[in-house]
């Protein structure tokens, strides 16, 4: 194998720079040539493509985004927008992909592998929610996000004695609310993994108001419901003074932690060298701090199981 491909494709997520430059240096190191694809599969059927050097990947571990841009496009399910990115693989001489992404983006990955093209996926998604991996590229960066704003929501809402309803990314997973809950100090975590009932977190708050507790601070996972209509609802039990605030996108950028930059960089090498053992269909993973890969199709079955602890060390401290 002389010549492989990079490409990110669903989501972006801080770190994915830093992906893309740990695997073009490693690949360069190893004697292979790196050729980038922008806009994922659709710059891929488009031909999109361009080589790499060192270069090129310099100045970009420290930036948030993708410099390869990202897209969702759809039409890579069916077999003719695969064929013609394949023969667009061909024409550019490319031997075997690296695709960064989410699980969608790993079905796309794994149709190349089955019409004959290697291709590796690692997991760049600020959700967490990918099975076989205790972390996904740009979770930390994101969840450092979300802290950042619940402290500066503390300080306003104990100013007014108000409830703050923060909610948080992560599609149909509660990680991002788990982590930044428990690292804001939040009075109640509300995420799609466990069950809650507003009428007692509502009775939570005024105990924890009679006690003298200024600010009280939710973070709700979007998975859930929408801020607003949660504070809707809340606003049925008491006059708590009830805001809500969606984070966002804003948990999508920005410059990716030194976690996310590590953890990226040691995927993005470990990649390469599957690859060069002539390995496809799999992704990367990382296991109680172990480099790990898993055949894609076992990942399809496998269910990601967020760190539940999380949530009754919450309860502990916030009762
Ligand atoms: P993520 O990778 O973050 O889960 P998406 O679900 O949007 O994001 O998937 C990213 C892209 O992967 C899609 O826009 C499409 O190009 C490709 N993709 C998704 N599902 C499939 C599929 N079943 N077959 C082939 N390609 C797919
Ligand atoms: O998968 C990453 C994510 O940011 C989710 O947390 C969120 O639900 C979704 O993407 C938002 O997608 P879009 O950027 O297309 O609005």
């Amino acid at each position: 194998m002389k010549r492989i491909g990079i490409l990110t494709s669903g989501g972006d997520a801080p770190g994915m720079n830093a992906a893309i430059r740990a695997v073009t240096r490693h690949a360069i190191d190893k004697g292979l040539e790196v050729y980038g694809i922008n806009y994922g599969y659709a710059g891929l059927v488009a031909g999109d493509i361009f080589p790499m050097t060192a270069k090129t990947v310099s100045d970009r571990i420290s930036r948030g985004g993708t410099f390869l841009y990202s897209a969702r496009y759809p039409e890579f399910a069916q077999v003719e927008g695969q064929l013609k990115g394949i023969e667009q693989l061909k024409k550019f001489g490319i031997e075997a992909l690296v695709v960064i992404g989410g699980d969608g983006s790993y079905h796309g990955a794994l149709r190349l592998t089955e019409h004959g093209f290697n291709a590796v996926g690692l997991p760049g998604t600020i959700d967490n929610d990918i099975p076989y991996t205790d972390f996904t590229i740009g979770f930390d960066t994101a969840v450092t996000t979300a802290v950042e704003a619940i402290d500066k929501i503390r300080d306003t809402a104990s100013s007014h004695a108000r409830t703050f309803v923060v909610e948080v990314m992560g599609r149909g997973a509660g990680d991002i609310a788990l982590w930044a809950g428990v690292a804001g100090g939040v009075e109640q975590i509300v995420v799609p993994e466990h069950d809650f009932d507003i009428e007692s977190i509502a009775s939570k708050i005024k105990i924890a108001r009679e006690k003298g507790k200024k600010h009280i601070i939710i973070v709700l996972a979007e998975g859930v419901m929408h801020a607003d209509e949660f504070a809707e609802k809340l606003s049925e039990y008491g006059d708590f003074s009830v805001r809500s605030t969606v984070l966002g996108h804003i948990q999508r950028g920005g410059a990716p932690t030194a976690r996310d930059r590590v953890l990226a960089s040691k995927m993005g090498a470990y990649a390469v060298d599957l690859l060069l053992e002539g390995k496809g269909g799999i992704a990367v993973g990382m296991l109680e701090n172990k480099l790990t890969y898993h055949n894609m199709l076992d990942l399809f079955d496998g269910k990601h199981n967020p760190d539940m602890s999380l949530f009754e060390l919450n309860e502990s401290m916030s009762r």
